[in-house]
């Protein structure tokens, strides 16, 4: 069974699951060093069933660079054609630098993703600015638009904005792609406003964070919260989403919920949360972190079955019954004091570039 796909900008397709790179990156796993021989498996492995498209960024430590190792393997074995794996990467000026970014800065930071990647254009290239405060986000998404001209980016997109934001570059005649927001049965923050602006705008949202660093499996099930040591930077972050959301106590007993509906389907209750996020108004895609060749069978299950109006209304029942985390997506990331943002590194794209 190949992949789904979905037709992001007229004449691009991605399939719904896109493989996350953000794993891979210089100290997010936090258990010990990764296993590159095992990831490099998992990428032919992922490629060969249709999901050939890796989500990076500039400041995933490393994580460009492996990729672009993969891509000058697959050409060196002579069976590669420049379109056969597609790159969305991010464009992360450092918060320290944000009042001194121009065009020519934005180029070399283009630059040596397309180098670091072995590719000679970016498939998207998602804008992330991290403070709305610091003027030049809007001239900042335009020098992406004359690297689109140039040929370098086919196209633009944007991660971690909010509405009034995304609204500000859409009418500035920014075209963009699409948008990608942290968007899980824990963190309902799309819903309340962005999906429908993207929804009205024909923005299609990418969404990252649907199995919650993996706490959304079976491994979980049935866990103590004082058993829990995070193995990964991303569940450092999701534990603080639980806390605030369902609780452990609502946490767990989502997990036995979403177990019982995937009995139904036969499938495991990654690809129940998975599902239930894609099936979601004006989503196209989940993001889903590799970090070992572990779960390669997964993401086909996910499109082995079909909801019914029932489970779904169930899960829906249930998660409506808790706390939805407060404000728009990334407003506690971005908000001083608070532990989401106490957490971020906002200052390693310089220091790579160095
Ligand atoms: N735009 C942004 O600001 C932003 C922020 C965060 C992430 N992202 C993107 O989203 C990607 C996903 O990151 P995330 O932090 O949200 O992690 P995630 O995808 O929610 O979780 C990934 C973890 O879940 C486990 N897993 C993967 N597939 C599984 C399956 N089928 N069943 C059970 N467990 C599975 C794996 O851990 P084990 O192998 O240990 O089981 C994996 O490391 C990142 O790599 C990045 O590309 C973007």
């Amino acid at each position: 069974m190949k992949a789904e796909t979905y037709e992001l900008a007229p004449g691009y397709y991605a399939p719904r699951v896109l493989n996350g790179c953000w794993q891979l990156s210089l100290g997010h796993s936090l258990n010990g060093p990764l296993d590159f021989a095992d990831i490099r498996k998992a990428f032919y492995a992922l490629k060969e069933r249709g999901f050939n498209t890796f989500d990076c960024a500039d400041i995933y430590t490393g994580a460009e660079e492996f990729i672009g190792d993969f891509i000058a393997h697959l050409q060196a074995e002579g069976n590669y054609q420049e379109g056969d794996v597609q790159i969305h990467t991010k464009y992360v000026p450092d918060l320290e630098y944000l009042s001194k970014v121009d065009f020519d800065f934005t180029e070399s930071i283009i630059d040596r993703s397309l180098e670091r990647l072995h590719k000679s254009y970016l498939d998207v290239v998602q804008f992330h600015w991290w403070d709305y405060e610091v003027p030049g986000m809007i001239e900042t998404a335009g020098y992406l638009k004359e690297l689109q001209k140039k040929g370098k980016i086919k196209h633009v997109s944007v991660t971690n904005f909010d509405t009034d934001h995304l609204k500000m570059l859409v009418d500035a005649g920014i075209t963009i792609a699409s948008c990608q927001a942290q968007y899980s049965l824990f963190d309902l923050r799309p819903e309340k406003k962005l999906q429908t602006y993207c929804k009205e705008n024909n923005i299609p949202l990418i969404c990252y964070g649907t199995l919650a660093g993996g706490f959304l499996s079976e491994k979980y099930l049935g866990k103590k919260e004082e058993e829990i040591k995070p193995e990964t930077r991303s569940q450092v972050k999701y534990l603080q989403v639980i806390e605030d959301s369902l609780g452990w106590d609502g946490y767990q007993k989502l997990l036995a919920l979403l177990k019982e509906i995937a009995s139904h389907y036969n499938v495991g209750i990654s690809q129940i949360a998975t599902k239930f996020i894609l099936e979601q108004e004006d989503v196209a895609c989940a993001v889903i972190g590799v970090r070992n060749s572990r779960h390669v069978e997964d993401n086909n299950r996910i499109f082995s079955f079909q909801f019914t109006e029932e489970d779904k209304k169930c899960i829906r029942a249930f998660i409506d019954g808790y706390p939805n985390l407060p404000g728009e997506p990334f407003e506690l990331e971005r908000t001083i004091g608070s532990k989401y943002r106490n957490i971020m590194h906002m200052n390693i794209n310089e220091e790579e570039q160095s």
